[in-house]
C-alpha cells in the first residue's frame, strides 16, 4: 500500500505521546473481576449489548496503549490488536503478559487490513482513532471486508462539529477552525493547540486530525453493506456549570465530544 505522509507523521506523534505516557497510552484504572464488571469497564454505554464475547474473534483496531484488548481476551475472545505505533503495541504486550492472556499483535495501518482474510472477525472495536486518517471511507470498507456476516463494528471518534471548535473561543463566541464542509485536516493555530496537556504531563505532538462528518461515516457504512444499528453523540463528563467560558469542558457541555456508531455486517449472500 502507498505510504501516506499523514499516517507516517501520526505514527511518529503516537510514539512520542506514548513515550511521554499520556493517558491514551497507559492502561488506566483496573477492571473489576466479574464478567459484567469487565464488560462495563470497556463498554460503559453498552454498545456491545447482546454481543457474545466468549469465543468471538475480535479485531481491536488501533487500540494500542490501553486495557481494551486485554479485557476482551480475559472475557474469552480471540483478540488481534492492530496499531501503527510499536510503543503502543509494546504497552499492551507487557500488560497482556502481566495479566496472563494471549493475543495476536500486528503493527500496521488501519487503512490496509489486507493481511486478514475476508470474514475473519466477529467484532471490530475501533475507538478514538479514525480522526488520524484522511480516508475514513477506505477504513470502513476494509472493516466491512474482514467482518463475518452478522459481525459487529463499534466505532467511536471525535464529533465533527466539536473538533472544529476546540480552543477557538474569542470575545464571547466560538469561531470554527474550518467550515464543516471542508474535509481537510483541522489546523492547529498555536503551539498550545498542539500540546497535549494532562496537568503534570505536557507534550508537543501536533497530530494531524480529520473531523469526518456524519455524511462521510454513515454513507461509507451503507456503501460497505454495514447496517447502522445506532448512532450516539456524547461528552464523557457530566455538564460542569462552573466550566470557564471557552474551556474544553465548557465546549463539551454545549456540544458532544464524541460520536459512537454500532453497525452490523449484512447477512445477505
Ligand atoms: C487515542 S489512541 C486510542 C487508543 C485506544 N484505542 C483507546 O481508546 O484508549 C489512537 C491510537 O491510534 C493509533 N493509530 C493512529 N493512526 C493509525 C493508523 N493509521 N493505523 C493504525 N493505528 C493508528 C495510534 O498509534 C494510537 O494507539
Amino acid at each position: 500500500m502507498k505510504r501516506d505522509r499523514v499516517v507516517e507523521h501520526n505514527r511518529r506523534m503516537w510514539d512520542r505521546l506514548a513515550k511521554a505516557g499520556i493517558p491514551y497510552t497507559r492502561p488506566l484504572g483496573r477492571p473489576p473481576r466479574s464478567r459484567e464488571g469487565m464488560r462495563r469497564f470497556i463498554d460503559p454505554r453498552g454498545r456491545l449489548r447482546a454481543v457474545t464475547l466468549a469465543g468471538a474473534r475480535v479485531l481491536a483496531l488501533a487500540a494500542g496503549g490501553g486495557w481494551d484488548p486485554v479485557v476482551f481476551a480475559k472475557l474469552g475472545a480471540a483478540v488481534t490488536l492492530l496499531d501503527i505505533s510499536t510503543r503502543q503495541l509494546r504497552t499492551v504486550r507487557e500488560l497482556a503478559k502481566r495479566e496472563g492472556v494471549r493475543m495476536r499483535f500486528v503493527q500496521g495501518d488501519m487503512r490496509d487490513l489486507s493481511r486478514f482474510e475476508a470474514g475473519s472477525f466477529d467484532l471490530v472495536w475501533h475507538c478514538h482513532s479514525l480522526v488520524f486518517v484522511r480516508q475514513a471511507a477506505r477504513v470502513i470498507r476494509e472493516v466491512a471486508r474482514v467482518l463475518a456476516p452478522g459481525g459487529i463494528y463499534v466505532l467511536s471518534t471525535m464529533h465533527p462539529t466539536t473538533l472544529r471548535l476546540y480552543g477557538t473561543y474569542r470575545d464571547g463566541g466560538w469561531r470554527p477552525r474550518t467550515s464543516y464542509f471542508d474535509d481537510s485536516a483541522v489546523p492547529h493555530y498555536t503551539v498550545e493547540d498542539a500540546t497535549w496537556d494532562f496537568g503534570e504531563t505536557k507534550v508537543y505532538a501536533p497530530t494531524i486530525e480529520f473531523g469526518h462528518t456524519f455524511e462521510t461515516i454513515i454513507n461509507a457504512l451503507s456503501g460497505a453493506d454495514l447496517v447502522t444499528e445506532g448512532l450516539w453523540e456524547f461528552s464523557p463528563n457530566p455538564p460542569d456549570p462552573e466550566a470557564a467560558p471557552g474551556s474544553d469542558d465548557h465546549l463539551e457541555t454545549l456540544f458532544p465530544a464524541f460520536i459512537e456508531v454500532r453497525a452490523r455486517k449484512n447477512k445477505r449472500p
